[in-house]
């Protein structure tokens, strides 16, 4: 049986340290830490205005976040920030993104994205890692003004794809965002790239897989 299967963009389908990794050397040993701060920062800032009743488009967060990780790691050469951004703006796929998407389209699942990014941050990465041909939709929160794990948010795939929650499998590296998913009524597949311990019992994933690869085969 076909079904939808949606996808968180950062961390899950890019590589959110993909910048970092093309400026490694000249960022020099605190280049991860730097990394860290800022995905962290970004995240944060988009949890706290929307708890707020705020909003500011993730890419505005993104360069704000990256501000703060600089200004926290004075190690690393602030020239790099036009570098960084540039590179974030086109981030790599991870490398199982693509096949993933294929294997799903091939067995006639539809497949999207739903993320904070602003649209055109979506567009250039989506186009830049080649996964454009094999999504059925590339949905951002910027519409809504408001980030996930806001359930309007979740709701933007079943009104894309005119489905009822249940129909649809979220697919995310992020716990948190899993959490929200599973809230919403998503079943969910956490990718624990990272390895990190589970947490939020009350809204377990349906699966845990350690990156994409395993996902067409058990679906
Ligand atoms: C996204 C961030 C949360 O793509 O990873 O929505």
């Amino acid at each position: 049986m076909s079904s939808i299967f949606v996808f968180d963009a950062y961390g899950t389908l890019l590589d959110v340290h993909a910048a970092i990794a093309r400026c490694r050397t000249e960022a020099g040993p605190e280049a991860d830490r730097l990394s860290e701060i800022w995905r962290t920062k970004q995240l944060e800032y988009s949890w706290t205005l929307t708890l707020a009743g705020h909003y500011v488009d993730f890419w505005t967060l993104t360069q704000r976040a990256l501000d703060y990780a600089l200004a926290r790691v004075p190690t690393v050469d602030k020239a790099l920030k036009a570098r960084l951004l540039d590179a974030y703006f086109t981030l790599d796929a991870f490398p199982d993104a693509l096949p993933t998407l294929r294997a799903l389209k091939a067995k006639g699942h539809k497949t999207g994205i739903l993320s904070n990014g602003s649209p055109p941050m979506l567009k250039a990465a989506v186009e830049a890692a080649g996964l454009a041909a094999d999504l059925d939709a590339v949905l951002s929160v910027d519409g809504l003004k408001m980030f996930k794990p806001r359930p309007e948010v979740y709701a933007l795939a079943t009104g894309h794809f005119k489905c009822a929650a249940s129909d649809v499998t979220f697919v995310s590296s992020n716990r948190w965002d899993v959490m929200g998913a599973t809230a919403f009524g998503f079943s969910a597949y956490w990718i624990n790239r990272a390895k990190m311990p589970d947490e939020y019992p009350d809204f377990a994933p349906q699966q845990i897989l350690h990156d994409l690869n395993g996902l067409a085969a058990v679906v």
